[in-house]
């Protein structure tokens, strides 16, 4: 179900908006003055997940004070930045093939006098930057995800005709330094928006490079965090989606110097007026305590969907993968949370073929799929990562036998959001709506289940929250009528 997908790997993502239309309309910006040079144009391409989604709208905002334009196309823009992941393999190599063709266009416009400045950002650029410059003489910056704010003056550095590599971790926080859009940009990028509000990761599961791309566990302060969703709620957005590699081992102070955890920041955010409703996302089982449970309980802008990964069912694999946990123990977790709320649908991330993985582990993984009941799941074949300690295990697993069992796997994923989906059928629900439909007088909004739903909006608007019943299901979205 690609248009309730939650997790983006390997999924480009255009984050280009309308605001380009906004940048050049209303409020003049100093590169319309006479005397300013005209504005430069910047296309900038997102790969992998959210935090990327939301690093590359950072980065725009970073940009446009800088006086850059987004463009639609590489072919328009002065800058092309890459938002790269490097999660599996196939997803890392997309970078070079970009870069290929992004090279053959600098020549292009080169013939033709113009200069066009190509950056790589994101995991990509954090794990293989040197590398990238080695094989890629047509890029010119190579950027980390945590020196961001400094993205204006790396630019400068490469005007002065340098290559730059710039991959350190910086020891200032970057969100401090980053400009904040102007409320018109917030608005045009719709009425749900992510705020990241963790980063990095300390867990170091074996298959994974986050924790080398990402550097270790961040937490943002909490009033940063609540200002940054009052900015978003006063310009128009009513749900916020909090972001962080692990969003759940989010910590931090309240004003009298109480450690808070992410229940007590949902609790907090619930409270900022015109936020609806709030959803997080990744969560890792070992930090899900007590308080954000109860959160689900007490909390009804807080929806009933979690996304808690799990990637197999076999303790033997947990293990190998530094999980930390056993599969029961996820069983016992997800009983409890909907214990408390019992509507909570759940997804998940499943790898198979680990190293060492047999068709009795991979069992036990259908098993526990069939146990918990998955309303949206994404399922991955094992991807050896080189500098990770997979990577050295004995035992990899043939690829016709991933594809093989990735095949059955997900077959039974499809099977139980199928079921999920038609289970709405008749049911009444708020819906959050989100943007104009295919047919005139349609809009599409979003179910508590983050399920797509298409509705006749009878004089409804963008932003508005709306009881309707399902009608209908079709393989990617839900059909509704509205009640009065
Ligand atoms: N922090 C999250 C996941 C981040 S990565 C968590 O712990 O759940 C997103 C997903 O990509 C993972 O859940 C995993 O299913 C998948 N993934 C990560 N590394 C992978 C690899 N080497 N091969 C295949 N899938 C991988
Ligand atoms: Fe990767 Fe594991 Fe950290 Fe998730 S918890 S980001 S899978 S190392
Ligand atoms: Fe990919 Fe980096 Fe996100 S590796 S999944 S873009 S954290």
């Amino acid at each position: 179900m690609t248009e309730t997908t939650i997790f983006l790997a390997d999924e480009p993502a255009s984050v280009q908006s309308a605001e380009s239309a906004l940048l050049s309309g209303s409020e003049p910006l100093a590169s319309s003055r006479l005397d300013a040079p005209a504005p430069r144009k910047v296309f900038l391409k997102t790969y992998g997940c959210q935090m990327n989604v939301y690093d590359s709208e950072r980065m725009q905002d970073a940009l446009a004070r800088d006086g850059y334009e987004p463009v639609d196309s590489e072919a328009e823009a002065d800058l092309v930045l890459l938002n790269t992941c490097h999660i599996r393999e196939k997803a890392a190599e997309k970078v070079y093939s970009a870069l290929g063709r992004l090279r053959d266009l600098k020549k292009k416009k080169a013939a033709e006098g113009k200069v066009m400045t190509i950056g790589v950002a994101g995991c990509v650029a954090q794990a293989e930057g040197g590398e990238i410059l080695r094989r890629a003489p047509a890029v010119d910056l190579v950027i980390g995800p945590q020196t961001y704010h400094r993205l204006p003056e790396a630019l400068a550095r490469v005007k002065q005709g340098e290559r730059v590599l710039q991959t350190d971790y910086a020891l200032e926080d970057k969100f401090d330094h980053l400009p904040a859009p102007r409320p018109a940009v917030t608005r045009a990028r719709g009425v749900t928006a992510f705020l990241t509000v963790q980063e990095g990761c300390d867990k170091f599961c074996t298959f994974c490079v986050v924790p080398y791309t990402r550097g270790s566990e961040v937490s943002r302060p909490l009033a940063r965090i609540v200002s940054e969703a009052e900015r978003l709620a006063a310009a128009g957005v009513r749900e916020l989606t909090l972001l962080g590699q692990n969003v759940n081992a989010w910590h931090g102070l309240d004003e009298s110097g109480v450690e808070l955890g992410l229940g007590d920041l949902l609790r907090r955010l619930a409270e900022v007026p015109g936020i609806a409703r709030l959803r997080y996302t990744t969560s890792h089982p070992r930090d899900m305590d007590d308080s954000l449970i109860s959160a689900h309980r007490d909390l009804p802008a807080l929806m009933p969907y979690l996304h808690l990964p799990i990637q197999s069912g076999s303790d033997r694999i947990l293990k190998a993968m530094n999980r930390r946990h056993k599969a029961a123990d996820y069983v016992a977790l997800v009983a409890r949370i909907r214990s408390v709320r019992a509507d909570l649908a759940l997804s998940g991330d499943f790898i198979v073929g680990f190293p060492g993985e047999t068709e009795e582990d991979f069992q036990a993984t259908l098993d526990l799929v069939t146990a918990v009941g998955y309303a949206q799941a994404f399922s991955f074949k094992y991807s050896t990562r080189p500098g990770t300690p997979g990577a050295d295990l004995p035992d990899q697993v043939d690829e016709a036998v991933k594809a093989e069992r990735l095949e059955r796997l997900q077959a039974l994923l499809l099977q139980q959001q199928q079921a999920f989906a038609q289970g709405c059928i008749g049911r009444t629900i708020d819906l959050l709506l989100e943007k104009p439909g295919r047919m005139p007088g349609q809009l599409i909004g979003r179910s508590p289940w983050l399920q797509s739903v298409n509705v006749d909006a009878k004089g409804a608007e963008i932003g508005d929250i709306v009881r309707v019943r399902i009608t209908g299901a079709g393989p990617n979205s839900l059909f509704a009528d509205m009640l009065d």
